[in-house]
């Protein structure tokens, strides 16, 4: 990849600040866990998979400030650590999958000195950080074989290589489908309000020599009456039991216009976006940002002082919508609620 979207090096953690992509390619630094729940607050890293490596790192980082005598206040300070990180972005499953993940490490190895543990507690998100590497590139393998020769492939928000450890599920399919020499082409949503579609999947496409075309996000349902688009792959935040999905807001929509149009939607998300403890879409919590992300683009007022908002940040695709759903396992259709689990069990 051309760039990283985040990594821990010199014990510090680096994230590529993707508020200011894709005017600046700048890297910061960060020291504290605090900084790093900032962050993901902030959006200077985002995506759900890349939101779960963060976590992870900022826990690492916690740890090692951490001063305590015995296990047990260790770890009481280490769940402190845990919570606040947990209470930055409620959407994404892999944040609190990632913070478990790093609690359980700390309590299977509590007869070890702290700075084991420590240490131990770092070791453990670098492998999160390597393993969604190689996720992805699963996702992208079972993707590509789904994708025709020459089809043009419609996606929302970014779930790329900025969303991920690198080379992104909805986008790792495209990649591969591209290295496989298929010939594709992506038509990319802008993605309002934040403009995730605009700012970092045209950015990290045209970094590939990808070919891509920008659209808002009201001209999709057009292209597709017109045949311009052959399939759409997107990411999710949450996937529920039933195979409902969270994703970013406007994902629905598209969903709705492919089934209309009779054109594949297909989800593409590591194991970790599963959350099986849900039966249904309808049990997923949905994040409501800042009004001034809907009022104001880059600082500039667009609508009236004092206008009132929503800005719900997700929303939930029912999984009759959904054609199949990519995983680095393999692809489940049809009875999700079984081929989920199976997949889990395996
Ligand atoms: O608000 P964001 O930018 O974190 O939302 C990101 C998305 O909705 C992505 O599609 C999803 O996290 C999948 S990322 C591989």
């Amino acid at each position: 990849m051309s760039f990283r979207t985040i990594e821990w090096r010199d014990n510090k953690v680096i994230m590529i600040d993707q508020t200011r992509l894709p005017a600046e390619e700048v890297y910061n630094e960060y020291t504290d866990f605090q900084g790093v729940a900032e962050a993901i607050r902030g959006m200077i890293i985002r995506g759900a998979p890349a939101i779960g490596v963060a976590a992870a790192m900022g826990v690492a980082l916690g740890a090692r400030d951490i001063i305590a005598d015995n296990f047990d206040s260790f770890y009481r300070q280490l769940e402190n650590v845990c919570d606040v990180l947990g209470r930055t972005r409620p959407t994404a499953v892999n944040l609190f999958w990632a913070l478990e993940r790093m609690k359980r490490v700390a309590q299977q190895h509590r007869d070890l000195n702290l700075n084991s543990i420590r240490e131990m507690l770092k070791a453990e998100a670098i492998s999160i950080e390597t393993e969604d590497l190689k996720i992805c590139r699963e996702i992208g393998r079972h993707g590509a074989a789904l994708i025709k020769e020459g089809a043009t492939i419609l996606t929302h928000c970014n779930a790329g290589g900025l969303a991920t450890a690198g080379y992104g599920t909805a986008l790792g399919v495209i990649r591969a489908a591209h290295e496989a020499g298929k010939g594709i082409r992506v038509i990319a949503d802008e993605t309002r309000p934040w403009l995730q579609g605009a700012r970092l999947t045209a950015w990290e496409l045209m970094k590939d020599s990808i070919p891509v075309t920008l659209i808002s996000d009201n001209m999709a349902g057009w292209l597709m009456r017109n045949g311009e688009i052959d399939c759409c792959v997107v990411g999710a935040d949450r996937i529920a039991a039933n195979g409902d999905t969270a994703n970013k807001i406007g994902t629905y929509s598209v969903a709705v216009l492919a089934k209309e149009n009779r054109i594949p939607f297909y989800v593409a998300a590591p194991i970790s976006t599963l959350d099986l403890k849900l039966s249904s879409g309808d049990e997923i919590p949905i994040e409501e940002r800042t009004p001034t992300e809907v009022t104001k683009i880059q600082g500039v007022a667009i609508a009236p002082e004092g206008v009132k908002v929503r800005n719900p940040a997700f929303d939930v695709t029912p999984a009759r919508y959904i054609t199949g759903i990519i995983t680095e396992k393999g692809v489940v259709r049809g009875d999700y609620e079984q081929g989920l689990k199976a997949l889990v069990g395996q």
